[in-house]
């Protein structure tokens, strides 16, 4: 039997010593642009409060502060990113607060959003004509089913929106979003 095991030269350990280097430099390299990748492209962890509540946010997913909205004149409806993303318009009251209820931008017909009619006092689908009130509820069809809710909360400067599940008050009935 033969015992001789091979003997590895210098020049076969300097090669897998210049294998290791090089390749623990592509991993390095890679995790590094993998990590800028991700730094970029994933959103920040999201910040949420009481009941999944989270801060209404701008179109560059920065907070807007309650101030902003409040300078607008009473009635005014403000668009912002809300719960999931979806967009939500924010009402101003007349004595200058915020609606507790904010309405999602997204049509119940086939999901269309639509602008706020300020003339009409509508919200209008330019996708089919749907009408909605300044609650939400159908006007006119195509569209089945009244706007969803999201609850609105002013704490200090922030805005914050969380989820509608109990009754809407608008039929007395649970939610259909929920
Ligand atoms: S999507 Fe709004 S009316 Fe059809």
């Amino acid at each position: 039997m033969d015992t001789n095991f091979p003997i590895e030269g210098p020049s076969l350990s300097r090669r897998q010593l210049l294998n290791f280097l090089t390749g623990a430099t592509v991993a390095a390299t890679a995790g590094s642009a993998l990590y800028v990748v991700g730094k970029v492209f994933m959103p920040p962890a999201e910040t949420t409060g009481a009941g999944g509540a989270i801060l209404a946010k701008d179109v560059l997913g920065n907070p807007i502060p309650a101030r902003q909205i409040l300078a607008e004149a009473p009635g005014s409806r403000a668009l912002v990113a809300g719960l999931a993303g979806e967009p939500t318009y924010l009402i101003v009251q007349d004595n200058s607060t915020l609606d507790p209820m904010g309405i999602v931008d997204n049509c119940t017909h086939l999901g269309c959003t639509f602008p706020w009619n300020p003339l009409d006092q509508q919200f209008q689908c330019p996708c089919h004509g749907s009408l909605y009130a300044p609650d939400g509820s159908v006007v006119r069809g195509p569209a089945p089913l009244p706007l969803k809710l999201v609850h609105v909360t002013v704490i200090e400067d922030s805005i914050w929106l969380s989820p509608w599940t109990e009754a809407d008050p608008r039929t007395g009935n649970m939610p259909w979003w929920v």
